[in-house]
């Protein structure tokens, strides 16, 4: 008993959060990108043995959110309580695996982001001052005006505002040195290219002090000793992936999980926040900063083909729906290059399901498990001992207890795609090694023997792709096993080449049906 408890308790820890996102619209394919993402890094880290806490939830503050809130003849809280349930539905739906949601309107939060901004201003890190200068509400972002891009946002290249204002500014050009030598430790900003760019467009021409308060802004976090301001939603965001783990309340996650290895991932337009703003912050209040943020690419529409006629096909629920869960994330996972932009298209992703689910993982299952039950009938069958193989056979053995390590590499450096990719090569060369072996030709010549070991090896292919597929696609592999009529794994340990698994009583179901495209696109 002993000893089980403090193998619990040395379990390494493995924090990962998404951003928060804004409600203040249809939730879309994007936000199900990063969602996605951190989803199957948590979930393969889980299978890994570690101890997750993945975080994920809203942001609900700011001008933008009451502005749309208005537009619907709604009060920002109705507003944001409606569009926070339906971020919740789509995480269901999508089969995401959160241990906390927070709301950044959420009493604990708001009462710690008050305490946060209470201590820098009493420590001196926060000052009272004027502010002049450009703020773009979409990004909710301040700009100089050498800043602009064209006079207009360098983000988001809308129109910003003037804007002049009573305010509080945070000491951000103190941390100007830190932040350099944090960006420059290659660790920190992942990918590399990254980090360049902040280092080129942000710090080169030096960081000025950060206005963190708004005296015109009324939907906020009061400011808690001069509450005709409210905290700048930057701040009160930010302070989330602390306060979800009980900063400033009875600090247990942050024991925990803070100072272990912490993963922020986000869209490479909110690095800056993250990668300057936020670790200055933690800086100011002596916290240890994560272990790395994350910008990933974007997923840019397709023209302007999107239509309501046509069914709106970024649609997530829409394609969740329609296609069912695993295809959506199978696509999110796989077709984007990790940290590069890419570009939805409906033929691009039915296109992506039909060859690797349907045609690839799905036929290799199905095939195998029918040629067992036809030549060997439903009864147990088994591994072969010790007897000889081919040269075919030891290159895709060996293929399979590669595996794992060539995964597991890749998830550690945070790439789902290069992992699904070595997954995929070896599922691909098991239907190649059924061209190869014919084992209908060793079936109709009687070489039972062979037959039997070229047959047990598929399924070894299946069931370790499978158990290595769990992070990725939860609807789909759950199905393998239960046609495998194995248990479901609750870690890698077995994935690799075992000589005695026990097939018996399998079914050869199609697991994912095959799309017709061409009329999927008419439609
Ligand atoms: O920025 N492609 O919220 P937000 C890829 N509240 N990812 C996309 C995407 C796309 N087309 N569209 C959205 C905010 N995303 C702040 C964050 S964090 C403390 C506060 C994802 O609603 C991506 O992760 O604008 C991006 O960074 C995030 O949604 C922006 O969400
Ligand atoms: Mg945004």
């Amino acid at each position: 008993m002993k000893t089980k408890a403090i193998a619990k308790a040395n379990k390494n820890t493995f924090y990962i959060s998404t951003p928060l996102y804004y409600p203040s619209g249809a939730w879309h394919l994007g936000h199900s990108y990063t969602t996605v993402c951190c989803d199957a890094i948590a979930r393969f880290k889980r299978l890994n043995g570690y101890d997750v806490f993945y975080l994920t939830g809203t942001d609900e503050h700011g001008q933008k959110i009451a502005d749309k809130a208005k537009e619907n003849s709604k009060s920002p809280k109705e507003f944001v309580d409606g569009l926070t349930d339906n971020i919740k539905e789509l995480w269901s739906v999508l089969d995401i695996q959160y241990d906390k949601f927070i709301r950044t309107t959420d009493d604990y939060h708001i009462a710690s982001v008050q305490k946060i901004f209470d201590t820098l201003y009493k420590q001196g890190d926060i000052y009272k001052g004027n502010y002049a200068g450009k703020y773009c509400t979409p990004c909710e972002s301040f700009f100089s005006l050498a800043q602009l891009k064209e006079g207009k946002c360098p983000d988001c290249s809308r129109e910003v505002k003037d804007f002049e204002e009573e305010c509080y500014f945070f000491k951000l050009s103190k941390y100007q040195e830190k932040i350099e030598i944090l960006l420059k430790s290659g660790e920190f900003l992942l990918p590399d290219f990254r980090a360049k760019e902040m280092i080129n467009n942000f710090i080169k021409g030096g960081l000025s002090d950060l206005a963190v308060s708004r005296a015109s802004v009324d939907w906020g976090v009061k400011v808690p000793f001069d509450t005709k301001h409210t905290v700048y939603v930057w701040i009160d965001a930010l302070s989330n992936y602390i306060n979800a783990l009980g900063y400033n309340g009875d600090n247990k996650g942050m024991d925990k999980f803070w100072g272990g290895e912490v993963v922020h991932m986000v869209g490479k337009e909110i690095v800056r926040f993250h990668t300057i703003i936020w670790p200055a912050i933690l800086m100011a209040l002596g916290l240890p900063l994560p272990k790395t943020v994350f910008g990933h690419g974007w997923l840019l529409l397709e023209g302007d083909k999107m239509s309501k006629s046509k069914g709106n096909t970024a649609d997530p629920f829409y394609l969740i729906d329609k296609y069912g869960v695993d295809a959506v994330r199978y696509y999110l996972l796989r077709e984007i290059q990790f940290g590069n932009d890419g570009v939805y298209s409906l033929e691009a992703f039915l296109t992506r399901i039909n060859t690797d689910l349907v045609n690839t993982l799905g036929n290799l299952t199905k095939r195998t498990i029918a040629m067992v039950k036809q030549y060997f009938g439903n009864t147990q069958f088994i591994g072969y001992g010790s007897q000889l193989m081919t040269t075919e056979d030891n290159v895709l053995i060996e293929n399979i207890n590669l595996l794992f390590s060539k995964v597991e590499k890749h998830m550690n450096k945070l790439n789902c795609s290069l992992a699904l990719e070595e997954i995929f090569e070896l599922v691909s060369a098991a239907n190649k090694y059924i061209d190869v072996t014919m084992p209908w030709v060793l079936n109709k010549n009687g070489e039972k023997g062979r037959l039997h070991i070229v047959l047990y090896n598929l399924l070894e292919v299946i069931r370790v792709s499978a158990n290595l597929l769990l992070p990725f696609i939860p609807d789909g592999t759950k199905r393998i096993f239960e046609c495998l009529n194995l248990n479901l794994p609750a870690d890698f340990h077995d994935a690799k080449f075992n000589r005695d698994t026990k097939y018996e009583d399998m079914k050869d179901e199609i697991l994912y049906k095959r799309i017709d495209i061409k009329k999927e696109l008419e439609n």
